[in-house]
Order: C-alpha cells, then structure tokens, then sequence
C-alpha cells in the first residue's frame, strides 16, 4: 500500500461512531466501542510504519461520564483489557505510551495501570501514543490555569496536561460530526481538519491514508503571507 507524501508529526482523532456502528447491526453500542479497538490498532500500526511521532485519540470526554452507567463501566473495562494487551507491542514498537485528562475521576485500580503502563513504556522513543480519558478542553485550561496562578508562572502552555506534546497537525473526526466536542480547545489552534462520514468502527489504514492525502494538499500558512 501507500504511504503518505506529507508526514505530519501529530495526528490526533475524536474517534466517533461506534453506537451508531453498532445499532445498524442490531448490536449494543459495546460491540462498536470492542470494533473500535481494532480502529485504533490498525491506526496506531500504519502510523508506526509511516514514522509518524506523536497518535492521540480521544476516547472518552468528561461529559462522557453522563452516559448510562451500563456503558461507562463497559467502557472503562474495555481501557483497562486494551491495555495490558497492547504492551508487548507497545514495548516491541518503541511505543511510549500515556493517558491524558482528569485521572482523579477513574477507579483507583485502572490509575494504577496507567501509572504501570507508562511506566513501563517511558523509555518508548520512535512514536508517543496519548489516550485523552475523561478528558475536555475547558477542564484543562482551568486546571492549567489554577496551577499556574499557584505556582506564579507565565505560560499557560506548560501546565496543559499536553506540556511538552507538539499541538496536532491534523484533527481527524469520524462519523460525519463537524464539531470539537470540548477537545483540546488551546492546542487545536492551528491544526488541519478533516471530517469524514466513515464511522470509526470503519476507519482504517485506507481511510488513515485517504485523510493523509486530503492534509497533503492544504496549504497551512499559520497567518502568514507566503
Ligand atoms: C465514540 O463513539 C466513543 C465514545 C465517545 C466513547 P460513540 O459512543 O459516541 O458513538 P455514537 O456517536 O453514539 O455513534
Ligand atoms: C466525542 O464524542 C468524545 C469522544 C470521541 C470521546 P461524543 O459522541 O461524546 O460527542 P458529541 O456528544 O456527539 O458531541
Ligand atoms: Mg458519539
């Protein structure tokens, strides 16, 4: 297959669509939530051999908590079985692994996966992956901006839970939704957007291809003149 003519350093998805992938097959909305672990597999495997740095994906919002308890406790034991079956290969890829967002709100027991997850993975230097859990954009810029206020310092950028992380290069979105759903609100600033009606069930390296092309062809200008 293919590979990309443009590389960018940071592609970050609102990955979208696995009830409604589901419904129209007569499932639960867990069987699109169990097919979109594979979305991302593939995703994060196609991203490794394009040499891509830095693949995020936003699993789960703060306002995500409001859902029926049925599905977030399915959704939590599914982070929880996805990753301790990926850390061999996170550790054979050089794959750093880390999970951004309001962590005081996950049960103790998958805190402290993370914690030996990232652990285990912090050495991982050819790709970085970042899951945003119980993560928005609001909530970061104001516990950013609380911290900053305590600590007297000046740049809100280095207390976003992204400090350190390149602002994205291109926001994909799946399921035909043209919003950001209180995303990363500050770092998506210049970032190139590409909305696609595939569902994420859906999305894999053909269509992680097809999005490549599409950001190939933008002409980003930051607000220059070129
Ligand atoms: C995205 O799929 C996954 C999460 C938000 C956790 P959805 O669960 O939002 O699927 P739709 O949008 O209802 O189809
Ligand atoms: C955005 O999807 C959040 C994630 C993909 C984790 P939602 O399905 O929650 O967003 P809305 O409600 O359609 O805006
Ligand atoms: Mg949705």
């Amino acid at each position: 297959m293919d590979s990309p003519q443009v590389v960018p350093v940071h592609v970050s998805f609102i990955m979208d669509g696995n009830g409604r992938w589901a419904k129209a097959r007569g499932k639960e909305r867990i069987f699109g939530h169990f097919e979109g672990v594979e979305s991302v597999r593939a995703v994060l495997e196609a991203s490794v051999e394009w040499g891509i740095k830095y693949v995020s994906f936003f699993a789960f919002s703060e306002e995500n908590w409001g859902r029926p308890q049925e599905e977030v406790l399915g959704l939590m034991s599914l982070m929880m079985r996805s990753m301790k079956n990926e850390l061999h290969s996170f550790l054979s890829n050089g794959i750093r692994f880390r999970v951004l967002g309001n962590l005081d709100r996950l049960s103790d027991e998958l805190r402290s996966e993370i914690a030996h997850m990232e652990a285990a993975t912090a050495s991982g230097d050819k790709m970085t992956m970042i899951i945003f859990m119980s993560y928005s954009g609001k909530w970061d810029i104001r516990q950013a901006a609380r911290r900053m206020a305590e600590e007297g310092g000046e740049d809100i950028e280095e207390y976003l839970v992204t400090a350190g992380v390149p602002d994205p290069d291109l926001l994909i979105r799946t399921s035909g939704e043209q919003r950001i759903s209180n995303y990363m609100l500050w770092q998506l600033a210049y970032t190139e957007f590409v909305f696609t009606p595939t569902l994420w069930p859906d999305f894999r390296k053909e269509q992680y291809l097809d999005a490549l092309r599409e950001y190939a062809s933008r002409d980003r200008r930051f607000g220059k003149v070129k």
